[in-house]
């Protein structure tokens, strides 16, 4: 008998110690290469140079596209059910990043809609979350002439009608097949939605490669998706995709997520909140007293301070290695690494926080990353409401 997976990876739930290669198999995506590595532009992310995103689908169009100079996009988003925590804006930073590296054209969506299918929050709360997280992802500085975020209710004109037509592709047999029973005839067609998000800036501008950088928990919403822009109804390439794994609980292995026992670092916590999370529950890799661990040493490869600072907040492959190998010969204490993971983790929030502040009113500030008129009328006559449908308002 073939052995069970003990891990679950859905966008709706993640659980027990996740098996990344096993959920490749599962999934049937591929893992990075190293030639697809080397092929991001220079310097390439510590995210990728260090697999963290691991895997893909189609990511090479992607690339030609940004060495060859012609048009390319980037989708990733946020379901708004609570407040941020740092595993959220990997995909968001990595973005930006990769905008500034290429001028990538680049979509963000607001999943508000998924969120209230899918959590006991009122349409009040999810609303006022949405707003908060607006204020962050602002925060994140894109560049409003090549960025776009839409929000599923507050677009509903360009969202709605463009989910009703590629719902029509979609049966039901595929959504329990590849999610599991839905709780609820939203969630059903829930994937409808995302499927407009990963299609719209091909709707938008025409068809051209888009690559959407997720946690490995959204690729279902991404085969989903291609497989209704194989239909060749619409025309429109399949996006592609960059999975990542996920940063880890504080607790250890497993996705830092807000459902968690440990809490999660948000991206509002001040100094003094960081160091008190982390000193309190991160999980160590040293050993059980300082005595021991100056002669045993501790192992980098489970201790969730080193893993952060490994994943995302320190980009210096230099510094990473010399950490490691303090730790290994036990000359690194773990409690001084968690310091070192504390002080740059409350850095980068210290930055963020102060970009935060320096925002207008949202409306304002919002207004420029909207869809233009013309824009929206675009991406409905490309999913076939003709230029007399009422839509076109
Ligand atoms: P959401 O809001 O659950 O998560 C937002 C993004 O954060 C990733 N993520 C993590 N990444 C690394 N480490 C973690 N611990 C961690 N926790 C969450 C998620 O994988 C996701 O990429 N349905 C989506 C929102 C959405 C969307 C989209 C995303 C709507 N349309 C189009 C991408 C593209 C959601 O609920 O994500």
């Amino acid at each position: 008998m073939p052995e069970e997976d003990d891990f679950t990876v859905t966008p709706y739930a993640v659980e027990g110690d996740i098996d990344y290669d096993r959920l490749l198999d599962r999934f049937g995506a591929d893992a990075l290469t190293e030639g697809q590595i080397a092929a991001f532009p220079d310097p390439v992310h510590p995210l990728v140079e260090r697999s963290v995103f691991y895997a893909e689908r189609d990511v090479e169009p992607f690339l030609d596209a940004v060495s060859e100079g012609s048009t390319h996009s980037i989708v990733t988003g946020r379901g708004p059910s609570g407040p941020l925590h740092i595993g959220h804006v990997v995909p968001l930073y990595f973005a930006k990043h990769l905008q500034d590296q290429t001028g990538a054209l680049v979509y963000i969506p607001f999943s508000d809609d998924e969120k209230s299918f899918l959590k006991d929050v009122s349409i009040e709360t999810i609303s006022d979350r949405s707003r908060e997280n607006l204020l962050d992802l602002l925060a994140i500085g894109f560049d409003p002439d090549r960025t776009r975020i839409v929000v599923d209710t507050a677009d509903a004109d360009v969202i709605y009608p463009l989910a009703v037509a590629f719902a029509r592709e979609i049966t039901q047999s595929t959504v329990d097949a590849t999610y599991g029973d839905p709780e609820n005839v939203g969630l059903s067609f829930y994937p409808a939605v995302q499927a407009t998000h990963l299609l719209l800036p091909q709707l938008v501008r025409g068809r051209h490669p888009t690559l959407v950088p997720i946690g490995i928990d959204q690729d279902p919403h991404v085969r989903v998706c291609r497989d209704v822009a194989a239909k060749q109804r619409y025309d429109v390439d399949k996006p592609g995709a960059l999975l990542s794994k996920f940063l880890p609980s504080l607790g250890g292995p497993g996705k830092m997520s807000s459902s968690d026992e440990a809490p999660s670092i948000l991206l509002s916590d001040d100094r003094e909140t960081v160091f008190e999370k982390i000193r309190t529950h991160a999980y160590s890799g040293g050993q059980s007293s300082v005595e021991a661990h100056r002669k045993q040493g501790g192992d980098p490869a489970v201790d969730v301070s080193y893993q952060l600072l490994y994943y995302f907040f320190e980009g210096n492959n230099e510094r990473m290695e010399q950490l490691a190998s303090e730790y290994r010969n036990g000359s690194l204490l773990s409690g001084e690494l968690k310091d070192i993971a504390a002080e740059k983790i409350a850095d980068f929030l210290d930055e963020h926080q102060q970009r935060r502040q320096q925002l207008g009113p949202l409306e304002d500030e919002l207004q420029q990353y909207r869809l233009t008129q013309l824009e929206r009328e675009t991406a409905r006559n490309r999913a076939g409401y003709p230029d007399n449908s009422l839509t076109q308002q």
